[in-house]
């Protein structure tokens, strides 16, 4: 379970300070299937970059499971992100001079997986997001879509049981964008955590629950 008690997250000195984050507490059990809205600005990609340990609050604690992941040095957080988290982003973020087969292929080299395992593995989630095609082309020689499943790929590839979505459709036509939200529900049914921040209210309606931020606050 991932649990968030009191969490700031606060920019600039005293004489003016924003809160990106004021005060979130929220609770997320296993296999849950969660979208964080809100307008722009209002902090949800600053508490999914907390979650995900690619951001650390200015105050408040966040456990996974029982492990307080708020006290952890910066290198074990970046070993737990490893060891547990996976990100999809809306640009992708997926290395271009890396092919499809290549960019999956990263986190299990980050594992430490035979080349038999790696192979597999890849193999596996290539099919699973219909890109098996794709192996061997490189990000600017296929769609937008296709990126994105390459991303899910990898996500999924790493094992990893919290995967994190920021806008994973933003940069979507509204055909790739139901694509990727069928996917993603698919993603938690093999018993995943997905957390995703949307603007699109056809990806908060496939979550089963719709967390409102305002101000950096949880409204609802
Ligand atoms: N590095 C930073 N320095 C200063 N202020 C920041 C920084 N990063 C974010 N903020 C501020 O924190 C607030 C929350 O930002 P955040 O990126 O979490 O919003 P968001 O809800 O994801 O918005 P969007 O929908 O536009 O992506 C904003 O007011 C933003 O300007
Ligand atoms: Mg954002």
């Amino acid at each position: 379970m991932i649990k968030l008690e009191n969490i700031v997250k606060t920019y600039g000195s005293k004489e003016n300070r924003t809160y990106a984050v004021n005060e979130v507490s929220m609770n997320i059990d296993d296999g849950e299937f969660v979208s964080i809205m809100g307008k722009s600005g209002s902090g949800k990609s600053t508490i999914l970059n907390i979650i995900g340990c690619i951001d650390s609050a200015t105050s408040g604690t966040y456990y996974v499971d029982d492990i307080c992941v708020s006290d952890m040095s910066i290198g074990k957080r970046k070993k737990f992100l490893r060891e547990n988290i996976s990100f999809i982003f809306q640009d992708f973020a997926l290395i271009d001079d890396y092919t499809v087969y290549e960019n999956i292929e990263v986190p299990l080299i980050a594992k430490g997986k035979s080349r038999k395992e790696k192979k597999a593995t890849i193999k596996k989630y290539m099919n699973m997001m219909g890109i098996e095609k794709l192996a061997r082309k490189y990000p600017n020689q296929i769609s937008g879509g296709e990126k994105q499943r390459c991303a899910i790929a990898r996500a999924l590839a790493s094992g990893n049981s919290i995967i994190l979505a920021d806008e994973p459709t933003g940069a979507l036509d509204s055909e790739n964008s139901k694509n990727v939200i069928e996917i993603l529900k698919q993603v938690n049914k093999l018993g995943k955590t997905v957390i995703v921040v949307t603007h699109d209210i056809n990806v908060a309606n496939a979550t089963n629950r719709i967390v409102k931020l305002k101000d950096g606050r949880i409204v609802e």
